[in-house]
């Protein structure tokens, strides 16, 4: 098999993304600015998308890349290497003849309005128009990043918590076994999405993980503020694509918290 490039490979996607590649029987070269775990993969090689340096090594003699890097949360920098990084390495991948470029992006970015999502949205669009044959795939929020947000949440006494909001979190185990099947797949040249195996309530949501991690915080029902929220409530950061992810919230929590002492 032809080797893989991996961006990002050192997020929490790509922590999981690099060794479903290997078991594949991919050989895997990693890319990030910063070592870290690579899970596997046979080489990593630093390169830097906000300035395009490392980029021509990283994608040398590579049959795909699958591009998970990404900068969220921090304005002009985030532009820079979502967007100005994207298409830098899309045109190095063009310029090497990479086979198939696989951009993860995330369920929404049409319908959310909110500004990571929209600088997804313009990644998207490089991508497509970049020259290079591509694949977009959008999943839903990871089960890291709510549980993540939760563990802030609940620093509060009281948990201010919209009950309209829907989310359909997904494993980064399932989305890595679909970015697997998409890398043998080729190019699609289309958008393909992913969500979570149940459509959850915030507050569901919450009094699992307030279960699962022995933290128990009162709940403030609210309603809130924004276009963005409002469009989570109407299901924007949904999708009724099938097949959808196996592993549950709860699985999750389960394997996550399994050995937890008490915190309070
Ligand atoms: N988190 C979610 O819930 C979610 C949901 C759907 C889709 N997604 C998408 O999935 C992808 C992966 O998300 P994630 O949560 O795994 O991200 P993450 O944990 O924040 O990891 C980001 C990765 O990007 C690398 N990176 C950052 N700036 C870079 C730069 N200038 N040049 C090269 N590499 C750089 C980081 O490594 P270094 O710091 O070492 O460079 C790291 O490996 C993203 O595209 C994200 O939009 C995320």
């Amino acid at each position: 098999m032809s080797t893989v490039l991996v961006t990002g490979a050192t997020g929490t996607l790509g922590r999981a993304a690099v060794p479903a590649l290997v078991a594949a029987g991919h050989e895997v070269r990693a890319t990030s600015r910063k070592p870290g775990r690579t899970g596997g993969a046979e080489t990593w090689v630093r390169a830097d998308l906000a300035t395009g340096e490392g980029l021509a090594d990283a994608v040398e003699g590579v049959g795909a890349v699958v591009h998970l890097a990404s900068a969220p949360y921090q304005r002009a920098y985030t532009r820079e290497v979502d967007v100005a990084g994207t298409a830098r390495l899309v045109a190095a991948a063009r310029a090497a003849g990479v086979d198939h470029l696989l951009l993860m992006s995330i369920v929404g970015v049409d319908r959310v309005p909110w500004g990571y999502f929209r600088i997804k949205l313009e990644a998207e669009r490089e991508v497509a128009r970049g020259g290079t044959p591509w694949t977009v795939l959008r999943a839903t929020q990871f089960f890291d990043l709510l549980d993540t947000a939760l563990a802030a949440l609940t620093r509060l006494p009281v948990v201010p918590v919209d009950r309209g909001i829907r989310a359909q979190p997904v494993d980064t185990a399932d989305v890595a076994d679909l970015l697997v099947e998409l890398v043998a797949a080729g190019p699609a040249r289309d958008t393909v999405e992913l969500g979570g195996p149940e459509v959850l309530t915030g507050d569901a949501a919450l009094r699992a993980w307030m279960a699962a991690t022995g933290r128990r915080r009162r709940i403030l029902p609210v309603r809130g503020p924004g276009r963005m929220l409002a469009a989570f409530r109407d299901g924007a950061a949904t999708t009724p694509a099938l097949p959808v992810g196996t592993r549950t919230w709860s699985d999750f929590l389960a394997r996550r918290y399994a050995h937890r002492t008490s915190r309070e």
